[in-house]
């Protein structure tokens, strides 16, 4: 906590403080006592121009085109729920141009071109991004409603890493398959959520390029913008018509990309639900699938673990980005001889929490991305409190408009509870307790997920035990939610399956010969 507290104290002298009471620390209970008060800071607005434009076309064959129906449907801000633009909803003849525009850049030379050509114009739409960052952060925000301190230091510039990376790779792509050739698959279909609305995409671009690849792609309905504004940097690359397609819309279109003919691979981000009708309908063809879906993470914490860096842990890990996390630590699992203190500090630390303006630079937990998120989370959390789990929610108060959630900490939570099993993707978080190691992997692998997990202990054979025995695709130790291009991601079990990032997430988008 000191690390925190130090930079709480930085930030009140470089804000304007309204209100500040701050008794001199003494011990260790009065350090906690400086986190009961939430001191007010005047707003601190990002001000960059996120260079909106009123309506969105479709971007097909290099071009941006009305949707042939002519069918536009509104993006608001979540976080007042105002109107910003509005988006194509493309169907299925507009999928169907896509694919043809992409065969075409296929077959017309992007997968046979040299690997080192490739490169060129991924680091150039890597470069662009990074000069229109406070641009994009900005409109990410307002589509999304994630703080702007998030999109400006996390979003944003670890989509352009993604690029950078795989740029990189485009010229090495021998090594990929160490004494095996590769070739591109051809042309891949892509559907994405709303969680990492540019990072996801560039997830799922970036690798699909360096192998060579053709690319049809749809972004989630609530948060389109960003992938559009991306298309305009496309362009400016001076990438070959056709090599990227995005279309906009629902399920439908997302449906019509998934089960188009011509797709070779698709890959698919979202909830589970969604990527089991995604895997029934193509059973009975040959394409290649990957899948990252839902997760339940545990956050686990032993009793010789550094408790101050690990309530910072848990915080992070379900906190950031409002919980709209596939890999948030969602549910905690504490050894019983230190659960009360790391309880305590948790709440300590969650009354400070600030909730608000997305747009705020000071705001750590902005707007729930939809009224129908707002409205699962809701109903979860009042399934968990009718089960009789303990609730502790920070007193913060909401915005009167747009879709907030208030932080909320369960305890006395058991493994049959809701809220222990299923996916929230908001800011609740589930505690348990456990008494041995043996007793914490068996609770930690209850459930139908497996997408990650973290460790919190000063042994690193522990480290090394627990890593082996969760099924999770990431086990962080001391830390959490930790994303680097060069480390692969993906799930067990109901999670998914196929990675992405590193060598792993490039196998994915190849065959070998
Ligand atoms: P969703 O799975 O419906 O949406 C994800 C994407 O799939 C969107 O682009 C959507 O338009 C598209 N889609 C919807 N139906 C489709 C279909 N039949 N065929 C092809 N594409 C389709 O997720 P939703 O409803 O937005 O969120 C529901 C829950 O899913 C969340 O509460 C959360 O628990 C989970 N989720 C998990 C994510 C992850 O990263 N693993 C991301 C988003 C949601
Ligand atoms: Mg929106």
């Amino acid at each position: 906590m000191k690390a925190t507290q130090t930079s709480f104290i930085a930030m009140a002298s470089s804000s304007s403080v309204k209100k500040r009471t701050v008794k001199p620390v003494k011990s260790r209970s009065d350090r906690d006592l400086i986190f009961g008060d939430l001191w007010e800071f005047d707003p601190a607005p990002e001000s960059a121009d996120p260079k909106l434009k009123e309506r969105y076309d479709l971007f097909i064959d290099g071009k941006f085109v009305a949707p042939k129906g002519r069918k536009y449907f509104d993006s608001i801000n979540p976080a007042n729920e105002q109107k910003i633009a509005r988006i194509a909803h493309g169907k299925a003849t507009d999928v169907d141009a896509a694919y043809k525009a992409a065969k075409k850049a296929f077959d017309g030379g992007w997968g046979t071109m040299p690997g080192r050509e490739r490169a060129k114009y991924i680091y150039r739409i890597a470069r662009l991004l990074q000069d229109r960052a406070r641009e994009f952060a900005v409109a990410e925000t307002l589509d999304g409603g994630k703080p702007i301190k998030e999109s400006r230091d996390f979003d944003v510039p670890t989509a352009a890493a993604h690029f950078f990376y795989h740029a990189g790779w485009a010229d090495k792509l021998d090594y990929v398959a160490p004494g095996r050739k590769v070739a591109p698959l051809g042309v891949v279909g892509q559907v994405i959520p709303w969680n990492f609305p540019l990072l996801m995409l560039a997830w799922k671009i970036a690798p699909a390029l360096a192998m060579g690849n053709c690319i049809v792609i749809k972004p989630a309905e609530t948060t389109s913008i960003t992938a559009l504004k991306l298309g305009e940097i496309l362009q400016d690359a001076g990438l070959p018509p056709g090599v990227v397609n995005i279309v906009t819309g629902f399920g439908d279109t997302g449906s019509a990309i998934m089960t188009h003919p011509t797709a070779a691979k698709v890959a698919f981000t979202g909830s589970t639900e969604v990527g089991k009708i995604i895997m029934r309908s193509i059973a009975d063809t040959d394409k290649k699938m990957t899948m990252e879906l839902g997760g339940k993470a545990a956050n686990i914490v032993f009793d010789d673990a550094p408790i101050d860096q690990a309530v910072e842990g848990i915080v992070n890990g379900i906190f950031f980005n409002q919980g709209h996390v596939c890999c948030a630590g969602s549910r905690l699992l504490v050894q019983e001889s230190v659960a009360s203190q790391v309880l305590r500090k948790l709440e300590n630390r969650i009354k400070v929490l600030r909730v608000g303006d997305p747009m705020d630079k000071n705001t750590d937990i902005g707007a729930i991305n939809s009224k129908e998120q707002l409205d699962k989370i809701t109903e979860l959390v009042e399934s968990g409190v009718r089960e009789g789990a303990a609730m502790f929610q920070s007193a913060c108060k909401l915005p009167r408009e747009g879709y907030y959630f208030k932080p909320t900490v369960f305890s006395n939570v058991t493994m049959s509870h809701r809220i222990a099993q299923e996916e929230i993707f908001g800011p609740v978080l589930s505690a348990m307790t456990f008494r041995t190691l043996e007793e914490a992997v068996e609770k930690a692998n209850n459930t139908a997920f497996g997408l990650s997990a973290g460790v919190w202990t000063d042994k690193g054979s522990r480290i090394l035990k627990m890593s082996t025995e969760l099924k999770a695709g990431v086990v962080w130790a001391n830390t959490y939610n930790k994303f680097d291009p060069t480390s692969p991601f993906g799930g067990y079990k109901e999670s998914g399956f196929g990675r992405e990032g590193g060598r792993q997430g490039l196998l994915d988008y190849c065959k070998l010969v």
